[in-house]
This record gives structure tokens, sequence and C-alpha cells, in this order.
């Protein structure tokens, strides 16, 4: 036995075995090229030969894979080994793909940390470095320590699985629409002839002031009251349809704007055109509760 081991020695599963031995512990590494993971022979690590073999080695097993199916497959050839101790996957997935693994793992008594990794590779190890975590208790509390010793500011969410990968999706959202925002209205300043730092310049104004927006909405968001006092969505949903025009002239994909009017727009045919723009929440809630 080891203590832990990992499945999938890729860029990640690989720094992940390198700081678990350099901390200290007995690790078994697989991977299915087998070629990537001998290497870590040399560094102490013990090689399983078969999926299997590394699941049923330690009472903590990692998977660092690609894909939330190939968990369930990797893990659904062991169970006829009753020894599988905690899962720990931390594979990129959607939250409902973390509600299909709990739900499964549950049935087949198996427990489950479904994991979050908010860091590149070279961030583990790190004190700084975030891992959210969430899914069974128990199993956070019995291998806290080593989780901490690979991302020092791990947090444990709650018992939920999907919690951890929800707010890395709420995250990463945000973090895609603005970045994409970003860098679709650089290549309109450059196109509209804006120098360089004017467009900069206004755009760090912008995101400076965004804190201060969210101030602003967030008493809207919470009481529902969505009286316009500043600007209305009817207001917003013309500047947005006259910038989206703007940057089609420009001969720009204009995708980034259009998805901003697009958003508005809708909200306006809701019938929220009286409201403020913070009713763009109301909306989005409208949506999902008419689809569910
Ligand atoms: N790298 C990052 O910066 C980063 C950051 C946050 C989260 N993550 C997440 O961490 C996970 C691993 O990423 P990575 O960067 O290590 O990717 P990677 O370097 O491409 O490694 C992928 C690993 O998945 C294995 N794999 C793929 N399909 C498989 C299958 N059907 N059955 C078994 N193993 C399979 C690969 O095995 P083979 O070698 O045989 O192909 C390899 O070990 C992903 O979910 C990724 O989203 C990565």
């Amino acid at each position: 036995m080891t203590d832990v081991s990992i499945l999938g020695t890729g860029l990640m599963g690989a720094a992940m075995a390198r700081v678990l031995l350099r901390n200290g512990y007995s690790v078994t590494v697989w991977n299915r090229s087998p070629a990537k993971a001998s290497h870590l022979k040399r560094e102490g690590a013990v090689i399983a030969s078969s999926a299997t073999e590394a699941i049923t080695a330690s009472p903590l097993v990692f998977f660092v894979i690609l894909s939330y199916d190939n968990v369930r497959a990797l893990l659904t050839d062991a169970l006829e080994h009753r020894d599988i101790g905690d899962v720990v996957n931390v594979v990129t997935g959607s939250p409902t793909e973390a509600d299909e693994l709990e739900a499964w793992t549950r049935e087949n008594g198996i427990t489950l940390l479904d994991g979050a990794l908010l860091t590149y590779p070279k961030g583990i190890g790190r004190d700084d470095t975030v891992v959210l975590y969430s899914g069974d208790e128990g199993a956070w509390r019995r291998n806290e320590t080593m989780l901490r010793g690979l991302a020092g500011g791990s947090q444990y969410l709650g018992h939920q699985a999907r919690l951890a990968n929800a707010v890395d999706h709420v995250s990463l959202s945000f973090v895609s629409i603005v970045q994409t925002a970003m860098l679709s209205t650089l290549a309109y300043a450059q196109v509209l002839g804006v120098p360089r730092e004017q467009a900069v310049a206004r755009m760090h104004r912008s995101l400076t002031n965004m804190k201060g927006y969210l101030d602003y909405a967030l008493p809207m968001v919470d009481s529902g009251d969505f009286s316009a006092t500043e600007s209305t969505i009817d207001t917003w949903a013309l500047s947005t349809r006259d910038f989206a025009r703007g940057w089609r002239d420009a001969g720009l994909s204009g995708k980034a704007i259009a998805a901003a009017a697009e958003t508005v727009r809708g909200a306006q045919e809701a019938g929220l055109g009286q409201f403020d723009l913070a009713a763009v929440y109301q909306f989005e809630l409208g949506q999902a509760d008419s689809s569910s």
C-alpha cells in the first residue's frame, strides 16, 4: 500500500505527484500511456500496471484525467474490489457532471470529494494556491493535511459535490466574459483609431468603477426592487444596439457586444424595459424558471 494514488500523470497529475513525493508521501501513479508515468519512478513513485491496481493501492485516490465519464469508467472496472478508498476527482467538468458522479459513487459505496483546481501546475505545492473541494466531509477531514500540502489555500465548501465546480464555473464564466470583452474592445479601439493609451485608460477606469457597480446593483437584486433611477433597460437596449452596429460597421465580428445587446433586448422583450439594467438578473432567472 502507498499513501496516495494518482491516476493521470499529464501536466497537472505529474506536478501533483512530484509535490506529494517531496512532501514525504508514498505515491502510486498510473497513466493510460505508460511512458508518461514511468519517469516518475526515478523520483520515487510506484508505477501501477493498471488503473485498478492504482485505485486499490492507496486510501486516497486522485483522478487527474480529462473527463468525468473516464473517471466513472475506471472506477467501474475497480468496483469488484471492496477496498476503494476516498476518491478525489479534480477533473474539470460541469456541476451536472459532479451531481451525476456523486449519485453514482454514493450508489456504489464510494466516498467522493470533487475538486476545482484554481491553478496551473506550477502553483501546486504553494501556500497561496487554492483548490476548492466539496462532497464527503469525512474525506476532506481525513485528507486535509495532504490536500493543503498540495495547495495551501484549499477550501472545503460543503457536502454537495457540485459546489466546487459551481464556484469554478461562476468565477471562470465571469473571467471569460470580461477578458473576451477586453480583447475584442481593444481591437475595436484599434480599428476606430482610438490611441491605445486612451483605450487602456478608459478600460482601467471602467474596471475600477465596476466594483462600485456591484454595490449599486446588489441592493436591487436582494430586494427585487429594480425601479430605475439612473437609466432604463429601454435606454440600454438602444445604446447596445448602436454599439453593436458600430462594431459591425468597423468590420469586426461584434460577437462580444452582440451578446450584451441580445441579453438587454431579451430583458426588454420580457417586459422589463422600464426597469434598471440590474433587472437583467431577473430576466436570466426567469429564463431558468421557464426552462425547468
Ligand atoms: N493544466 C492546467 O493548468 C489545469 C488547470 C486547472 C485544471 N486542470 C484540469 O486538470 C485535468 C488534467 O489536465 P492536464 O493539464 O494534466 O491535462 P493533460 O496534460 O492533457 O493530461 C491529460 C491526462 O488525462 C489522461 N486521459 C485522457 N483521456 C483519458 C482516458 N480516456 N482514460 C484515461 N486517461 C485519460 C491522459 O492520458 P494519456 O497521457 O494517455 O493521454 C493524461 O494523463 C483536466 O481536467 C484539466 O481541465 C488543468
